[in-house]
């Protein structure tokens, strides 16, 4: 049981550290998901094509990483009390947008690492290619990329309800929520 009112220092990091990936591997799947692999290839080169899927896989790994351990301290440690209480609503709003975060940033990189492998693409983490798990299977790649594609638009509309929640405590309640995950102050 947490004493304090806010998270202990690792779950804050945790926090930040997977804000930075989430934004950075959202841009470039975007990038990827728009132009299609010719178009990135077009408009940036052979080499730097190569580059944004590694990246993207590596990264999108590390947040599934990153994500079970952060699951594992949440499960384990809890979450500190609000103080003052939140209103119902806030209580019941903010349960199912940290709920959904979960649950998507879990399953995002899962989809992505069995879309890669199905379609017969390396999925690659660093220097090193990982176990693929499911076998070539053409059909569903393109179901399970459609799928990628769709969670990410979900993801992305998360942030923007997570951002508007804690930019209305920060600024106009004025309340200490957003010191719970704040790394100053
Ligand atoms: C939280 C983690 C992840 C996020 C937020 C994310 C997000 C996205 C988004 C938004 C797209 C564009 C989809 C579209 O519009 O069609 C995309 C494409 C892609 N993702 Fe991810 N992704 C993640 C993890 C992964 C992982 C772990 C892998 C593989 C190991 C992966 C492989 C790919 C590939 C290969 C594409 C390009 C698909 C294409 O060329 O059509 N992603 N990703």
């Amino acid at each position: 049981m947490i004493e304090t009112d806010r998270y202990p220092l690792v779950q804050r990091l945790l926090h930040w550290l997977i804000v930075i990936l989430v934004l950075g591997v959202l841009a470039i799947g975007m990038t990827l998901g728009f132009l299609g692999f010719d178009g990135v290839k077009e408009t940036f080169g052979g080499a730097a094509t190569n580059a944004l899927y590694a990246y993207h896989k590596t990264f999108g790994v590390m947040i599934l990483a990153l994500m079970i351990l952060r699951l594992g301290l949440r499960v384990s440690l809890g979450a500190p009390p609000y103080r003052p209480p939140l209103a119902t609503s806030e209580h019941v709003a903010s349960r199912v947008v940290h709920g959904l975060f979960y649950v998507a940033l879990v399953a995002m990189p899962v989809i992505g690492w069995l879309a890669t492998a199905a379609g017969g693409y390396p999925v690659q983490f660093f220097g090193w290619t990982l176990p693929g798990l499911i076998g070539k299977d053409q059909a569903q790649s393109e179901t399970l990329f459609f799928v990628h594609g769709v969670v990410g638009w979900a993801i992305l509309g998360l942030i923007v309800l997570h951002v508007a929640g804690a930019l209305r405590h920060w600024l106009v309640k004025r309340d200490r929520v957003m010191a719970r995950m704040s790394l100053f102050g």
